[in-house]
């Protein structure tokens, strides 16, 4: 009688939380928990309500309870992975979907989410090859295919990525967004003409399309038209004012034709480019010694990866996260970025017309990554267009960074050079800004930067990071 009204209670639980009723499904679990604490089935149903809550910390414990129980659940092996998943532990996140697989053979959502685990833990391989083989069991799943053509355009796989839009396409060809994509990379890849000829297809579809009237603006700058690239920029900034990219496109656009007015006072670099020491944190000597727990705590970081080509860097190690646990000296280095980001804001001109002081956010959160370039390795010229600002704090340098003798300017930072497609024609518009242990360079995301590779053995290490805003 008693398994009767727990299973019934069990079977409640799950409608209530399949109708998003998730307090309730809480309630009618913790009865049935506190008669048999140790029920995997409730304890499990538990842990997915905390996860539907984005209570990740406490649906990974009461999964984990299950599992003690029933080490053979694999819905619950499933559930244990989203939980770590979204508490950005992607590879253990990877080992749980891989158990639930061994489990259940034909578990396709678990197949899916560990492709996206693989993707965002860098193990592209690893991702391609799941994606792959999802494909062929769900050969109508138009998101998997896009999403694997985002991963290979991330990582400069042009090819393959265009044919898996073009593949989209055919399958869901009223969508204005996959045709922007494939225009941006058929843009990268520097077929120009087949990319506007794409992106006027998405606006045709979407008039109202933000992001395809960036896209458009940048395929108009790449052909060297920049009275179409400015329109395409100005009605992107109609839609949203201030966007970063959008501001951008608009500053190149104005570039090309002549600078003026409105080209001053965005790309005002005194202003708006601003390098400020950093104090030494609490427990640190001085700033060396911050600097050396810097290198270490990087330089051994378990996220720590290597590549040739990764969004805008070239031969190059990372870490995305450098905010993830354990942050160690990182924790210091967060708060003294939070005051200088506070302090800018505060002493913002007072420009009306300037969209971007018009839209300094009141809220905001940091996301910050460590990066570590030798010899050739570089960042080509690149925005943070999710950003409303950014930084970077510099660790470490190499000895001709810190040299008088350095003609070439090796490991400095570049502002205003948009890339080698559609340079800068205001040269001297061009700011080099030296680089120095212990201090940090704010400024405006629109701002195209790039690095100068050091051809120096010795790491360059910095941390840069980007301000996002919050509604
Ligand atoms: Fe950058």
């Amino acid at each position: 009688m008693q398994n009767v009204s727990l299973n019934q209670g069990l079977q409640i639980a799950m409608q209530q939380i399949n109708a998003g009723q998730l307090g309730q499904a809480q309630n009618v679990l913790n009865q049935i928990l506190s008669k048999v604490p140790s029920h995997p089935d409730a304890r499990h149903l538990l842990g997915v309500t905390y996860l539907s809550q984005g209570r990740y910390k406490e649906a990974e414990n009461e999964i984990r309870t299950s599992l003690k129980k029933n080490p053979t659940f694999a819905m619950a092996h499933y559930n244990l992975g989203n939980a770590l998943f979204a508490q950005e532990e992607p590879d253990k996140a990877i080992t749980c979907f891989k158990k639930a697989l061994k489990l259940k053979p034909d578990y396709l959502q678990a197949q899916r989410r560990l492709a996206d685990a693989y993707y965002t833990a860098e193990k592209f391989d690893q991702a391609e090859s799941t994606y792959r083989d999802l494909m062929k069991k769900l050969p109508h799943d138009v998101g998997l295919i896009v999403t694997l053509a985002d991963m290979l355009d991330t990582i400069g796989q042009w090819d393959p990525a265009i044919a898996l839009y073009k593949q989209a396409i055919d399958m869901k060809p009223d969508e204005s967004v996959i045709y922007t994509k494939l225009a941006n990379t058929l843009n990268q890849d520097a077929q120009h003409e087949e990319a506007e000829k794409y992106i006027l297809k998405a606006l045709e579809l979407n008039p109202d399309h933000h992001s395809a009237h960036m896209a458009h603006s940048y395929i108009m700058l790449s052909q060297k038209k920049p009275a179409d690239g400015l329109a395409a920029a100005n009605r992107a900034l109609e839609i949203f004012p201030g966007e970063t990219t959008a501001v951008a496109w608009k500053m190149t656009a104005l570039d090309q034709l002549g600078g003026g007015e409105e080209y001053d006072r965005y790309m005002d670099f005194d202003t708006f480019v601003r390098p400020e020491w950093v104090d030494v944190p609490d427990g640190y000597k001085d700033i060396d010694e911050f600097n050396e727990a810097l290198v270490q705590h990087v330089e051994n970081h378990p996220k720590l990866f290597a590549f040739d080509h990764y969004e805008v860097t070239r031969y190059g190690k990372e870490v995305k996260d450098i905010y993830s646990e354990p942050m160690g000296p990182v924790a210091h280095l967060k708060a003294a970025m939070e005051k200088h980001v506070a302090n800018y804001i505060a002493n913002l001109p007072d420009d009306p017309d300037n969209q971007f002081v018009q839209t300094a956010p009141k809220k905001w959160r940091i996301k910050s990554w460590a990066n570590i370039l030798a010899g050739p390795g570089r960042q080509i010229a690149h925005i943070h267009g999710e950003a409303w600002m950014s930084g970077c704090y510099y660790v470490r340098l190499p000895d001709i960074m810190k040299s008088d003798d350095n003609p070439k300017h090796s490991g400095y930072i570049e502002f205003g050079q948009i890339n080698d497609e559609f340079p800068m024609l205001e040269t001297d518009r061009l700011k080099f800004l030296q680089p120095k242990e212990g201090l940090v360079a704010l400024f405006p995301s629109y701002l195209y930067h790039s690095t100068v590779p050091t051809e120096s053995e010795q790491p360059r290490i910095a941390i840069a990071f980007d301000v996002v805003p919050v509604k």
